[in-house]
């Protein structure tokens, strides 16, 4: 794309697919975000996650407006975030489908607030939801921190980049 190219299209409007290009480009840690719903554990891929503030301490992550697992933990108020390992891949592309079961064969244990925290994770942040703030076609969900572990600090972090699945070495 010209340089030309890009100016018009902030003049006018931005195309999805080249946004989307574009902001693969920035690497995420991938997270399974987790909670207890109405009928059984419910868990969604999200690579939105950073932390917010120290005092209080707080994280957020941006799941879609329409997202059906959100609104299941929406309604719980409590979420777990499971920071994955290199080897889970697996696990991220399970949590990112739309299957009702998602959980099967999914090894966990219930954390603190009742959100599963999931086996093999690299850590784990248990929290309540402080506030939720609309942006566009997303929400910006923002958690109160209640507890929160490392459980492998040897484990290599799984890395999502230009649409693949990466680790640091
Ligand atoms: C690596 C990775 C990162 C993702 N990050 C997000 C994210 O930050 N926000 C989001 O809404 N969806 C994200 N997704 C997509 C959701 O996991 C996916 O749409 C999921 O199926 C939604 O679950 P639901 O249909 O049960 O609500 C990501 C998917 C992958 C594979």
């Amino acid at each position: 794309m010209t340089e030309r190219e890009t100016e018009n299209e902030t003049e006018h409007e931005i195309d999805q697919r080249h946004f989307r290009d574009v902001l693969g480009h920035f690497p995420t840690g991938v997270t399974v975000v987790t909670s207890s719903g109405q009928e059984g554990p419910v868990g969604i891929t999200i690579g939105s996650f950073t932390s917010v503030s120290l005092d209080p301490p707080l994280v957020a992550w941006l799941p879609t407006r329409d997202s059906g697992t959100w609104a299941q933990i929406r309604e719980q108020g409590h979420f777990c975030v499971n920071v994955l390992a290199h080897d889970q891949d697996w696990l991220s592309n399970k949590m990112a489908g739309t299957g009702d079961d998602k959980f099967a064969e999914v090894e966990f244990e219930e954390g603190p607030t009742g959100a599963p925290r999931l086996k093999g994770a690299v850590a784990w942040l248990d929290c309540e939801i402080e506030a939720v703030h609309e942006a566009g076609d997303h929400d910006i969900v923002v958690g109160r921190v209640k507890h929160l572990e490392v459980a492998d600090s040897e484990a290599p972090p799984l890395i999502f980049h230009r649409g693949k699945y990466r680790t640091v070495s």
